[in-house]
Formats: C-alpha cells, sequence, structure tokens
C-alpha cells in the first residue's frame, strides 16, 4: 500500500472528508485535505484585504502565504506562516469566497505542486475536485463520490449550526456551479473514475466500497 494513491473527488457535501479518512485508517495511508488549503489560501486573501474581484491581484499575491497541511487522519490540520486555520476556514466567509479565489489559474498552480510535493510517493487518500484529472491522474483507484442536492445540503446543514436545509441548497449550488463551470481545472469525472452515489447508502457502507476498489485495483 506504501505507493497507493486514492483519488477522492467529487461536490461538497458528498461525504468526500468522512469517507476518504475512513478508507485511510482502515488501510493506514495518510490522508491530504485539498479543499483546506484551498480554503487557507482564501482566509489569508482575506486577512491581506485582497480585492477578490480582482482575479489580477489574487495571482500576484498567491505565491506568499506559507501553507502546511499535516497528513494523519486521525488529525488533520492546516497551517498559514505557522497559524493554526482550521477553525477559521470553516467559517461562512472563506466558504462563500473559496471558489471566487481557486479558480484562479496561479492558485491552482501553487496548490497543486504543494499537493503532488505532500503526496511524494503516496500511501495516501487524496481528496478533492481536480485529483483524478489533474493532481494525480496515474492514480490506480479513483472515485467520484455524488449524492443528490438535497441529502448533501441536509448532511451538511447538520454539521452547521444556525443554517436551513434550503440555504445550504442554494449555497452549495453556486459553489458547484463556479467550481465546475470554471475554466482552470473544473470539477469533473476524471477518465477511468468510478462513480459511487451514497444518497442512500450509509458511511460504513461507502468505506466498504472504496475498500472494495482499493483490494480489485491497487
Ligand atoms: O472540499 P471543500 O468544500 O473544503 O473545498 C472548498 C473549495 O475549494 C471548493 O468549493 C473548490 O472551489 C476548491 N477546491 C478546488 N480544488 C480542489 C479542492 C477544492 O478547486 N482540489
Amino acid at each position: 500500500m506504501t505507493g497507493l494513491v486514492v483519488a477522492m473527488d467529487g461536490p461538497s457535501g458528498s461525504g468526500k472528508s468522512s469517507v476518504s479518512r475512513g478508507v485511510a485508517r482502515a488501510l493506514g495511508l495518510r490522508y491530504l485535505d485539498t479543499g483546506a488549503m484551498y480554503r487557507a489560501m482564501t482566509w489569508w486573501m482575506l486577512q491581506q484585504g485582497v480585492d477578490l474581484a480582482d482575479p489580477a491581484a489574487i495571482a500576484a499575491r498567491s505565491g506568499e502565504p506559507g501553507i502546511v497541511c499535516a497528513t494523519d487522519p486521525d488529525a488533520p490540520a492546516i497551517h498559514v506562516d505557522g497559524v493554526d486555520v482550521g477553525g477559521p476556514i470553516r467559517e461562512a466567509e472563506v466558504t462563500g469566497a473559496v471558489s471566487v479565489v481557486a479558480a484562479v489559474p496561479e492558485v491552482r498552480a501553487r496548490l497543486v505542486a504543494l499537493q503532488r510535493e505532500a503526496i511524494g510517493a503516496g500511501g495516501i487518500v487524496v481528496e478533492g475536485r481536480d485529483i483524478g484529472s489533474v493532481v494525480c491522474p496515474d492514480a490506480p483507484v479513483k472515485i467520484y463520490l455524488t449524492a443528490s442536492a438535497e441529502a448533501r445540503a441536509r448532511r451538511r446543514s447538520a454539521e452547521l449550526a444556525g443554517t436551513t436545509v434550503e440555504a445550504q441548497q442554494e449555497a452549495m449550488a453556486r459553489r458547484d456551479t463556479l467550481d465546475s463551470t470554471r475554466k482552470t481545472d473544473p470539477l469533473s469525472m476524471a477518465d477511468g473514475a468510478v462513480e459511487l452515489d451514497t444518497t442512500a447508502l450509509s458511511l460504513d457502507e461507502v468505506i466498504a466500497e472504496v475498500l472494495r476498489l482499493v483490494k480489485e485495483r491497487a
């Protein structure tokens, strides 16, 4: 399993994080949350007062923040210039802005390079939007997780206080549209990926199915 890379892509709320961590734990692999890296970049841009309506301004500063993502599935952590930003990157301000920052090609080039460095020789489950298509196109196991829009919104609103399923569904639809229609590396199902609809499945059932695919393909 040392050289194995499991690429886990899909829209928000499809269960990527819980499934990826569960699979990594079961197989003794590392775990990388690439969404956290885009969120960390966005948090830093907001802190710096960069005008997010200006892609050139985002691009010009994208090389500055030092972003480090820990890869232990039991203790995922993300730091920007030594500051733990695990909490702030999940706040509404970052969530509302991240797709705009993630659409800037210079941001993607920088973070994809950092992601490939973290992946190194493998032994890792990597979750994101473009892992099977761009970051690791040679990954032996590529999963594309989906779920109905309502199920995804229900899961997300159960995790977050003070939001309704309807508000979540609207916010997620907006983010999904931005993520799947951007010019650079849009969210899409990679060649050779297996689509797994998790709407009617429990977490354990999804993990079991991914473990079966790993056994079959890796
Ligand atoms: O997975 P998560 O919801 O935390 O991702 C936050 C955002 O980061 C996504 O909506 C997307 O805009 C961006 N992202 C990306 N490519 C990835 C991972 C995340 O563009 N590989």
